[in-house]
Parts: structure tokens; sequence; C-alpha cells
């Protein structure tokens, strides 16, 4: 690791230390970036508005402490798989989600845990922004395995067009200028690289949102006391891409 490196902490050790200093339901929170109920809220939104329908099969690559698995479960028929790094995290997405049919498990490395062919959604909710470019592309590579012909792998990511991310490389400058040991990596994408990553990954671009854009439609299915039904903003920019079907392949 360089020495530039040596100021970024290890998600695990983040999480460690937020339960040491935190009652476990803000750390819990905080370990996923806060918001608990309003991020999982849009995120679901986000889903459904993308045609996650009853009986939908979900890959949430990352998923911490079930912020989205939590509005997904809300939801009767869904088959549902939450992968992470961090094993203390999906401990408590387990207790907080409470459904024996979603399955939680902890991955070591950049591989999905599941058959070819058969996810209709592979997510990565704030997940790319903490992994070198390397791993992301490799994590999209699974998901383009993992996904049916029309399935649609859906990440967020920090975009330097968005102001309100610049908050986040503001503080990625002073751990660098003051090497501080302060946070965990975070990185940025833009627009016109994923499309490249995409067309090289086989994959058709059906959407970028920009994070300040409010997109999604929160309906009343979605929406909770706290997030009222209306359309809202994520702050972290949104690429919805889709697995071909073999007829498009077919005609080029
Ligand atoms: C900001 S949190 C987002 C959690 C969740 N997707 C959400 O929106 O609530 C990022 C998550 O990515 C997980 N993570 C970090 N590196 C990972 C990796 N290589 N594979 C899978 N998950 C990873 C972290 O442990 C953490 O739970």
């Amino acid at each position: 690791m360089s020495s530039q490196l040596r100021y970024l902490q290890g998600y695990e050790g983040m999480v460690a230390a937020l339960l040491r200093a935190l009652p476990e339901e803000e750390a819990m929170a905080r370990a996923v970036g806060g918001d608990y109920e309003r991020i999982g809220v849009l995120e679901h939104a986000l889903l459904r508005g993308l045609g996650l329908g009853p009986g939908a099969r979900v890959v949430d690559v990352g998923c911490g402490s079930g912020r989205l698995a939590l509005q997904l479960a809300r939801h009767g028929e869904l088959r549902y798989l939450g992968l992470d790094v961090v094993p203390a995290l999906l401990d408590y997405a387990r207790r907080r989600v409470g459904r024996e049919d979603f399955r939680f498990e902890a991955v070591d490395r950049i591989a999905i845990p599941a058959p070819d062919s058969g996810a209709d959604f592979v997510v990565f909710f704030s997940v790319f922004t903490h992994l070198l470019h390397e791993e992301s592309y490799l994590y999209l590579q699974e998901a383009m395995r993992v996904l049916r012909p029309g399935g649609k792998a859906v990440f967020s990511f920090l975009d330097y067009d968005v102001e309100g991310a610049w908050g986040v490389f503001e503080a990625n400058l002073a751990w660098v200028r003051d090497r501080t040991i302060a946070g965990h990596l975070n990185v940025f994408l833009n627009p016109r690289d994923l499309r490249l990553w995409a067309r090289r990954l086989g994959f058709r671009v059906q959407a970028i949102h920009r994070g300040d854009q409010p997109f999604i439609a929160v309906d009343a299915a979605t929406a909770t006391a706290a997030v009222p039904p209306g359309t809202y903003a994520l702050g972290q920019s949104v690429c919805v891409l889709r697995k071909p079907w073999p007829r498009e392949l077919a005609g080029g």
C-alpha cells in the first residue's frame, strides 16, 4: 500500500470503532452513511421505478446494516441476497430485517456467490464509492454473469459534476493534507467512463441520473411516515445498466 494510503481505514475497523463509541442502532446507521430510513425508502422506490415487483430476485452487494433490505421486506414476495464484507453489519441487518427467507452472506473477495443468469437486479448503493475502480469493474463483470437477460445492474456513485459531492472530496483532501486517520476510501466516477465500462462489459446504459436531480418517485406503497410521497434526489448519482437480450446481440 502506498504511503499516501496509510490514512485510510478499512470498513471493518470503522464499524468496530462506531460500535465502541455509539449505541448499536446509531452505529449501524452511521456505518452506512446515516439517514437510515430516508435513504432506504429512496433506494427501494428507485428500484420499483425500474420494474422491481413481486417475485423479483435481488442481489444487494454491500448491503451493510440492511437499509434497503428493511424496506424491501415490507413487500412480501421477493428473493433477496445481501452481501457484505463486515460480519457485524450482516448480523445487525439479519436481526433488524427479521425475514427468514432473506439471505445475508459475508464475502471476502470480489465475487457474487450466485448462479449464472438468475437475478433480476444486482444493486450496489454507495459501494463503488468505497472501492478501487478495478474492484467496481470486476463486480460489474460478476453482475453481468448473475443477471438474467434484461436484468439490471444499478449503482450509485460520487460525481464531480454534482456540487453536493464536493463535500466528500474536500474531506478526502483534508485527510491527505493533514495525514489524519479519519475514514475509508471515497472515490469518484464520471458518466463518460461509465459508458466506456458498460460498452466493454457488454451492458446497455439504460439511464444515468444526476444526484442533484429529483428523479425518484416515492408513492403510497413505498412512503413511510418520515418519507412522504413525492419526488426526491438521492444525493449520489445513479447508473442503470441492462444486460441485453440475445436478440439484441444478434442484431448487433
Ligand atoms: C456506505 S455503505 C452502503 C450500504 C448499503 N448499500 C446502503 O445503501 O445502505 C457501503 C457498504 O459497502 C460494504 N463494502 C465495502 N467493501 C465491500 C466489498 N468489497 N464487497 C462488498 N461490500 C463492501 C461496506 O461494508 C458497507 O456496508
